[in-house]
């Protein structure tokens, strides 16, 4: 019998694309979906969820905007009850540190009665490069909410390896692997080993998080946006996620990736030819 597709909510995402290709790599069958593709999927659009999930038994769920927004329980408790109605087996939820929601979000998977994995994640590298700091990087000066509180910040690759071998391999079921790099760094610290890596200069600007919010507002940022900013700035980063956790080396029998490996990799794909090109010229 043709095994079902593993689907992947989130074929765009930082994490969604890079588990797809994994799977697709080792020969999986897999149905990677968000607003864009056929099926659609929309997390602000239930009557779209139960084709996206028929036909198949596991899933990787990354929900939209984050966990830590009010309507992510409510979400997460309707999708695992129609995942379940539709013949859904397994779910792997993406998760944050420190969120009281995506906690919450956890607890609705863990009590649903499918059998599960929970990765808990930090903050990704690929926010600099793949994400809303790539712009600053690329005018020489990140300007951020932040100041000293560190964060072990995680490479996106490290996640989705631990997702693909929780999904494709045994002795994993019902575990939650808590996810982070190998070094905690403040947001000045990254952008002074991204502008070494670089030879170039790249610089930090802390501002107060009502000026950042207020200047938002100012570009149209929608209010649920500069909610989730001020959340994630404020009560997220206050300094309780700054220790590094094991779960990388869990799953995978490996250490988690270090930020001076994402930064050469980051380098060799182009991303940041701007800065170098920029500033030699
Ligand atoms: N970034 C981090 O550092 C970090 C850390 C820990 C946990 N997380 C968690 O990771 C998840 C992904 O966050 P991310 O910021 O990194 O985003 P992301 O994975 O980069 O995902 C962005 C993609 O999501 C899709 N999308 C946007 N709105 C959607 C919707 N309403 N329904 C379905 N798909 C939608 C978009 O594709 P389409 O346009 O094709 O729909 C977009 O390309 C969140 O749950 C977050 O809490 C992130």
């Amino acid at each position: 019998m043709k095994k079902s597709p593993i689907l992947i909510v989130g074929k765009n995402g930082k994490t969604g694309a890079r588990v797809d290709q994994r799977l697709q790599a080792l020969g999986y069958a897999t149905r990677a979906v968000s607003r864009s593709t056929t099926p659609v999927f929309d997390w602000d659009n239930p009557a779209t969820w139960r084709s996206a999930i028929k036909g198949t038994t596991t899933a990787y769920v990354t929900y939209q905007p984050d966990l830590a927004v009010a309507d992510a329980e409510p979400a997460i408790k309707e999708f695992v009850r129609i995942a379940a109605e539709s013949g859904l087996k397994h779910i792997v939820l993406l998760s944050g540190r420190g969120e009281q929601g995506a906690q919450r979000a956890e607890e609705v998977l863990k009590a649903s009665g499918l059998s599960w994995n929970i990765v808990r994640a930090s903050w990704f590298y690929q926010n600099f490069s793949e994400s809303f700091m790539l712009e600053g990087i690329l005018a020489g000066e990140l300007v951020l909410p932040a100041g000293d509180t560190v964060e072990p910040f995680i490479d996106a690759d490290d996640i989705a390896d631990v997702v693909v071998a929780v999904l494709t391999r045994p002795g994993h079921t019902n575990k939650l692997y808590e996810v982070t790099g190998p070094r905690a760094l403040s947001f000045a610290e990254c952008i002074q080993e991204i502008s070494d890596a670089l030879g170039r200069a790249v610089k930090y600007t802390r501002v107060p998080i009502d000026g950042y919010i207020n200047a938002m507002r100012e570009d149209g940022a929608p209010e649920d946006l500069q909610w989730l900013l001020r959340e994630l700035f404020t009560v997220v980063f206050d300094g309780r996620n700054c220790n590094v956790m094991p779960g990388v080396e869990e799953a995978l029998g490996r250490p988690a990736t270090d930020f001076k490996t994402y930064l050469q990799k980051t380098i060799e794909s182009g991303v940041w030819n701007a800065v170098m090109q920029r500033e030699s010229a």
